[in-house]
C-alpha cells in the first residue's frame, strides 16, 4: 500500500502514511508549456491511498489526475476537505448541485471514498462508489484537554453543529450548548439573543467549517458580552476566506485552531489518526 497526495495535502498525507506504517510515494508535479498540470507517481503499488483536499480548482484537478494515474489499482480516495460541498442543493433555478457534480467527478477511478466532517452526509449518496464520513470531534476534544481549563463550556454556533459539539464535549464530559445562528448570505449571519451559562467561564466555540469566520466572531461577541472569561475557536476545516482569521482575532478570540484537513499555521489538530484507522479497517 502506498500513499499519494495533492500538493496542498502533503503534511496530512505524510502523517497518515506514518500512522499506517506504509510508504509515501513520490509524486512529481510540473506544468506543460501551455500551463496545464502534469503529474507523475514515481512508485506505485497494488493498493493506493490518495489524500486530496479539494481546496481549490488546481487541487481538484490534481485529485482527478491522481485517480486516473491509479487506474487498475485498488484505490481509496480520502477527501479531508471537500470543496463545493456547501452547494448541496439547487438554491435557485438554473444552478447546479455542485456537491453532486464534485462527487461524481471524484468517483471515477475510486473504489471507496472517505470524507471528514463533510458539510452534509447526504452528499455521500452522490458518490458512485461506497463513501463514508469520518469525524474528528474526539481529536478536537483531545486538543481542548491540553488547555487544562477548569469547567469549560463547549458551544456550537447553531443547532446543526450541536451533535458535533457534543462529540467534542464528550471527551472531557464538559458542558455543551448551542447558539442560534441564522445565515443571511454567504458572508452575513445573525445570532438570536440567548442566555448561556458563560459568565466567568472559558468558552470554546466548535464547528465543522470556519469559512469567513462570521459565525464564530458573532458567537464570540455574545459570549464576551455575557461575561465569559475567555473565548476560543476550534474548527475542523480552517478555510478563513475573506480575511476570516483576522476577523476572529479582532473578535477577541484567545485561540484559533483548525485541523490539517486544510494545511494552515493554525492546523494544530490532525485528522491522520482517524484516516489511518478507517483505511486499516
Ligand atoms: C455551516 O453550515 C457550517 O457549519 C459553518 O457554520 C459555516 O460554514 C461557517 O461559515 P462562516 O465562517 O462564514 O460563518
Amino acid at each position: 500500500m502506498k500513499v499519494v497526495y495533492t500538493e496542498k495535502s502533503q503534511v496530512l498525507a505524510a502523517r497518515t502514511a506514518q500512522k499506517l506504517g506504509c510508504r509515501l510515494s513520490e509524486v512529481k508535479y510540473t506544468t506543460f508549456p501551455d500551463g496545464e498540470q502534469s503529474i507523475r507517481i514515481m512508485d506505485d503499488d497494488d493498493q493506493m491511498i490518495i489524500i486530496a483536499s479539494t481546496v481549490d480548482p488546481e487541487s481538484t484537478l490534481q485529485a482527478i489526475l491522481l485517480l486516473d494515474a491509479c487506474e487498475g489499482k485498488e484505490t481509496t480516495l480520502v477527501l479531508p476537505y471537500m470543496g463545493y460541498a456547501r452547494q448541496d442543493k439547487k438554491f435557485n433555478e438554473g444552478e447546479p448541485i455542485s456537491a453532486r457534480a464534485m462527487a461524481r467527478a471524484l468517483s471515477t477511478g475510486a473504489d471507496r471514498v472517505f470524507t471528514i466532517n463533510i458539510h452534509d452526509t447526504s452528499i455521500l449518496g452522490h458518490f458512485r462508489c461506497p463513501a463514508k464520513n469520518l469525524t474528528i470531534a474526539p481529536e478536537i476534544g483531545e486538543y481542548i484537554s491540553t488547555m487544562n481549563l477548569e469547567n469549560p463550556l463547549i458551544l456550537s454556533p447553531d443547532e446543526g453543529a450541536w451533535e458535533f459539539a457534543k462529540g467534542v464535549s464528550a471527551v472531557g464530559k464538559w458542558d455543551c450548548d448551542h447558539l442560534d445562528k441564522t445565515r443571511l448570505s454567504g458572508s452575513e449571519v445573525t445570532m438570536a439573543p440567548k442566555h448561556l451559562e458563560a459568565k466567568g467561564r472559558d468558552c470554546i466555540i466548535v464547528d465543522d467549517i470556519i469559512a469567513t469566520g462570521g459565525s464564530m466572531a458573532k458567537a464570540a461577541g455574545m459570549l464576551l458580552e455575557q461575561g465569559a472569561t475567555s473565548v476560543r475557536a476550534a474548527g475542523v476545516h480552517g478555510v478563513f476566506a475573506s480575511g476570516g482569521y483576522i476577523k476572529l482575532m479582532q473578535a477577541g478570540l484567545a485561540d484559533i485552531a483548525s485541523s490539517d484537513t486544510i494545511e494552515r499555521a493554525s492546523s494544530r489538530i490532525t485528522a491522520s489518526g482517524v484516516i489511518a484507522d478507517a483505511v486499516r479497517k
